[in-house]
């Protein structure tokens, strides 16, 4: 009997080696940890149950017969982040590359079914070489049983995937249909083709770091949602990131313990607003002045600055923000901003998350590249979000909530909950000189007419009041008092029920 269990332990031993100990050095040699090591980081303290570790391939062509790694190059299984159950898979780049066999994407898949029907994220850590080119097809099916499963897991349970490694080939479309990205900097990429095609095909000399490095996908392409400078800072983001949301779309986020007065009165605020209208402010401060704890996890931080998005508590309970940023562009929408906002939107909708939206809009970014780059079609995706979404929906306007602008960042046309507006609000079609300039055409020439018509203008509607008159404003608030008029008005929004009418699926402006 006693042989058996050593023989299991043996077995055990010989499959927590992988690709073997050289591979492993090599692994480590280049910055980056083993898949098990990343899943002993990523969940509490022993809490890691594996599946399959002995599992191998089934192939027998080019001589695979003869090497048959117990685990396949993927180590599944389930265990927790501070209490709560997530499952995981974890590439293992000393097995094979890390590449997909069709053994590999059935361990994927086993895990993924698991983590619909028993209702908890997925976290996928991927660094592979990609399809397992001694499996040919067999390989391009696990891909696509992987994708299917994406596809069903979304909006059910979240989707987190680490790019730890190499990314490349078909292999990227998986992480693309996850809700967040998190890359490593400098030793992770993803693209679809790599460098060697690009210049045969483009003649484009590029490297794989610029081509599809961490930078590229959080600054330029926005396919990444954040990128820590190496293995041990990214999972423990991840971790943060888990405590934010709930297991599945039938749960509720966690609520936390806070150490935070819900009635903080913070008087800085009332003069947040500078007196000259055209002059920015960091509208992350009121962001973390009204948090719990002034904690805010910033998602797509360094794309499309203009718009800000990301997960606060108040009263310990998870709320997503979203809230124009005046520091860049004045705060205007964009393309990029109305995709960040919109995609931020609809993952807060779909898993119960409350919107809190702070609104500083001067309306949208004029020009032939936001037209002809389709400004129409993108802004849309964020009206179109904010006006699906059931969620409560809490926004407050601190200055300029001007033309459509107004309308997309979540008014109460669009089933705002609560609409406040801060004194300094200027709720208006246009901007007083611009509009003066329209409507008072005849008296361009006379400067100091305009400046009278300039003024009216201004006097009539630059405030909050107009739409406070109509209740599209709910009520006109204290800046001081932003954080307790928040928080009571998402505690009076507990038990929201709103539901649209049937339909099979939506047909967001894409
Ligand atoms: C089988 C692979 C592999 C693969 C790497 N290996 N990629 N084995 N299938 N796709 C093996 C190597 O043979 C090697 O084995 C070990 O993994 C480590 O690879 P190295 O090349 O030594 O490592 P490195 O120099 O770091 O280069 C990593 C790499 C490179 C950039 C990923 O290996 C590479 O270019 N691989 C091929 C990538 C590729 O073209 N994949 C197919 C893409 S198409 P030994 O035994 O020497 O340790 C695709 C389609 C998906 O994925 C479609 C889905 C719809």
């Amino acid at each position: 009997m006693k042989d058996i269990l050593d023989q299991l332990e043996e077995r055990r031993d010989q499959a927590r080696l992988g690709g073997g100990q050289s591979r492993i050095e090599a692994q480590h040699a280049r910055g980056k940890l083993t898949a098990r090591e990343r899943i002993e980081l990523l969940l509490d303290e022993d809490s890691f149950e594996e599946f399959d570790m002995f599992v191998t391939h089934r192939n027998t062509d080019f001589g695979m017969e003869k090497q048959r790694p117990y685990g396949d190059g993927v180590v599944t299984g389930w265990g927790t982040i501070n209490g709560r159950m997530v499952y995981v898979f974890s590439q293992d780049f000393t097995v094979f590359g890390g590449s997909l066999s069709e053994t590999h994407a059935q361990k994927i898949c086993k895990i993924m079914d698991m983590a619909v029907q028993n209702g908890a994220p997925v976290i996928g850590i991927n660094d592979s070489g990609g399809a397992r080119i001694q499996e040919g097809v067999a390989s391009l099916a696990g891909y696509a049983e992987v994708f299917q499963r994406n596809i069903m897991a979304s909006g059910v349970v979240p989707q987190i995937s680490v790019i730890m490694g190499p990314c490349a080939g078909g292999a990227v479309y998986s992480p693309a249909m996850t809700d967040f990205i998190f890359m490593v900097k400098d030793t992770s990429y993803m693209f679809v083709t790599g460098p060697d095609v690009v210049k045969t095909v483009t003649n484009e000399v590029v490297t794989a770091e610029e081509l599809g490095g961490a930078s590229t996908h959080t600054r330029k392409s926005s396919v990444a949602d954040a990128a820590f400078e190496n293995d041990v800072e990214t999972l423990a983001e991840v971790r943060r990131l888990v405590d934010f949301l709930p297991l599945n779309n039938r749960d509720k986020a966690p609520v936390r313990p806070f150490f935070d007065e819900p009635g903080r009165v913070e008087h800085s605020l009332d003069t947040l607003i500078p007196s000259n209208a055209n002059t920015p402010y960091d509208m992350k401060e009121l962001i973390e002045k009204v948090a719990d704890e002034g904690d805010f996890y910033e998602i797509q931080e360094n794309f499309a600055k203009n718009i800000i998005t990301g997960f606060i508590r108040l009263e310990g309970r998870t709320v997503g923000v979203v809230a124009n940023q005046p520091m860049v562009l004045a705060g205007c929408l964009d393309i990029d901003s109305s995709r960040k906002a919109a995609r931020f939107v609809r993952f807060c909708d779909a898993f119960e998350i409350p919107i809190l939206t702070f609104v500083d809009v001067p309306g949208f970014l004029p020009g032939t590249g936001q037209e002809h780059g389709g400004v129409i079609k993108h802004g849309a995706k964020l009206l179109f979000a904010y006006g699906e979404a059931t969620v409560p929906k809490v926004t407050v306007i601190t200055r300029k909530a001007y033309g459509g602008a107004y309308d997309v960042m979540a008014s109460k046309h669009l089933r705002g909950d609560f609409n406040y507006a801060w004194p300094t609000a200027e709720i208006a079609v246009m901007g007083a000189k611009g509009a003066t300039e329209i409507i008072h055409r005849a008296d361009l020439a006379d400067p100091e007419k305009i400046a009278k018509h300039t003024a009216d203008y201004e006097e009539r509607f630059a405030n909050p009041f107009v739409a406070a008159e109509r209740g599209f404003i709910d009520e006109v608030i204290q800046p001081h008092s932003t954080r307790k008029r928040v928080s009571r008005a998402f505690a009076s929004l507990r038990n929201k029920k709103l539901s649209n009418p049937w339909k099979k699926h939506d047909n967001i402006p894409l």
